[in-house]
């Protein structure tokens, strides 16, 4: 590797922190021309610990700047995950409508009330920001949403929902034990429950966290409404990962379609992702960033400065397969941007150019295919389909020794055909997306030494590489 050895395996275009620790995404929002981001941040040690929110600031979604911390533990207790919204109206009145604020809306953990034995340790709490997102005051009336005695209860997400007759108001989706809370408030200071969501439906090998509630349109314009639910353990390739239930929301409350499982990744290193709020409407689109590890080995991983990644941000939409719909995750089309050169092969097999590269692929009709990564160390990691199923294999990848479950194979079904793949590489992960979406599997690798090969059989077509560059 031509970095550092504490270096090593640090992402060319994924978001990583500058130092320590970070987990789940929080508190996007976007706002005059700028992408913000917030994280679950320890920035003393490179395992989890006291909870800050990490802060940094983008215009293109690729190009991010670290910014200083920007909501610290208290006596309350750590800053666990949450959300934020522009409250344009200063329905709050915690601004003005001149200079409307933005407000942080987080789940307080309180861990000396956690080790005591007492159920209430987590709560709901504000903040909010006068200079654009740079700056947060932590509101003085907190807790907003006291803890009735449960002992998971957290990471709110709050979002502006139009009612039927063209109004609007705040609602919180709140992850507790082994469903969903909604809340509604005016003002996102005084909350009501609404309704619950969940307990006799979707995965349950673990608890509910990180909950989002997004509504899409249908390809023929219907709206429904996407509920993501991260669960830890219970995810398809063991540890953690995130469900979706598709449905509608009226009044308050979450009525799914069907009872049908799905999840919005099928690979094992996508976990807690959420989406950006006050987009631009006529930018139409959902945007979602996921943090690229699982709970499984996050706090093992082989590197030494910092740990973790999040995934490339991706744009959610519906799709209908025979009458179901699932929802399809397509990079975000700033990702082109990075493409510094590409190439077209013919042949079935390439040196890589870098470790950072988009790889594009078609399948031919017999919706079959394998490819394969090679290094000098006799390495290899594979992503192949096979009757319905694609599965991605990293038990021969590299560096596994740091947990017993990292080095396996991992697989998803998908019963109609694949006509195209996009494969994002960088220096510990790859991200698959087979139809552009249609099905997801990320996975972090950490090979000992750079993948040089990649070959590909022949029913892969108009194979393209581009080498990605910030
Ligand atoms: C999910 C999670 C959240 C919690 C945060 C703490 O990864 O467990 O439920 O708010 O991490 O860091």
């Amino acid at each position: 590797f031509k970095k550092s050895n504490l270096e090593q395996y640090r992402p060319e275009y994924h978001f990583t922190p500058e130092k320590g620790w970070m987990n789940d995404p929080n508190g996007m929002f976007y706002l005059d021309g700028t992408y913000h981001l917030f994280y679950q941040h320890y920035p003393d040690s490179i395992v989890w610990g006291p909870m800050h929110w990490g802060h940094a600031i983008s215009k293109d979604l690729i190009n991010w700047e670290h910014l200083p911390i920007a909501i610290e533990p208290d006596s309350l207790g750590y800053i666990f995950s949450g959300s934020a919204v522009v409250d344009l109206e200063n329905t709050s009145g915690l601004g003005s409508k001149e200079n409307p604020p933005i407000v942080a809306i987080f789940t307080y953990h309180d861990m000396e009330g956690e080790r005591s034995g007492i159920n209430n340790y987590q709560s709901q709490a504000i903040a909010f920001s006068l200079d654009k997102g740079m700056t947060w005051t932590k509101y003085d009336g907190n807790p907003v949403l006291p803890n009735p005695g449960i002992r998971d209860f957290r990471d709110p997400k709050v979002s502006l929902v139009t009612r039927e007759d063209g109004t609007k108001n705040w609602v919180m989706t709140l992850a507790v034990t082994d469903h969903i809370n909604f809340y509604s408030s005016p003002d996102l200071i005084h909350w009501t429950q609404t309704s619950e969501f969940g307990k006799n439906v979707g995965a349950h090998g673990g608890v509910w966290e990180c909950p989002d509630l997004i509504p899409l349109k249908t390809e023929n314009g219907e709206e429904k409404y996407v509920l993501l639910v991260s669960i830890n353990p219970g995810g398809p390739q063991k540890g953690s990962a995130t469900q979706y239930f598709i449905g509608d929301f009226v009044d308050g409350t979450f009525t799914p379609d069907d009872t049908m499982l799905r999840w919005i990744d099928y690979g094992p290193d996508n976990y807690a992702g959420v989406t950006w709020s006050n987009l631009p409407e006529d930018q139409n689109r959902t945007l979602f960033l996921g943090w690229m590890s699982n709970w499984l080995y996050a706090q093992n991983v082989p590197t030494k400065t910092w740990r973790s990644a999040m995934t490339i941000p991706r744009e959610l939409s519906l799709f209908d397969i025979d009458g179901t719909y699932l929802v399809k995750s397509k990079p975000a089309s700033e990702l082109t941007q990075l493409r510094e050169a590409s190439y077209v092969f013919s042949g079935q097999s390439s040196a890589l150019p870098s470790q950072a590269v988009e790889i594009e692929l078609a399948v031919d009709e017999t919706d079959e295919f394998q490819l394969t990564f090679s290094n000098e160390m006799g390495e290899e990691f594979t992503i192949n389909k096979e009757m319905g199923l694609v599965t991605i294999d990293r038990s021969k990848a590299g560096k596994s020794d740091f947990n017993d479950d990292f080095a396996a194979a991992h697989s998803a079904p998908m019963s109609w055909k694949a006509r195209n793949l996009r494969i994002f590489l960088d220096a510990h992960s790859v991200e698959i997306f087979v139809n552009d979406g249609e099905l997801v599997m990320t996975s972090t690798l950490f090979p000992t030494s750079p993948w040089k090969n990649i070959s590909w059989s022949e029913n892969l077509k108009n194979v393209k590489i581009h080498l990605l560059e910030k």
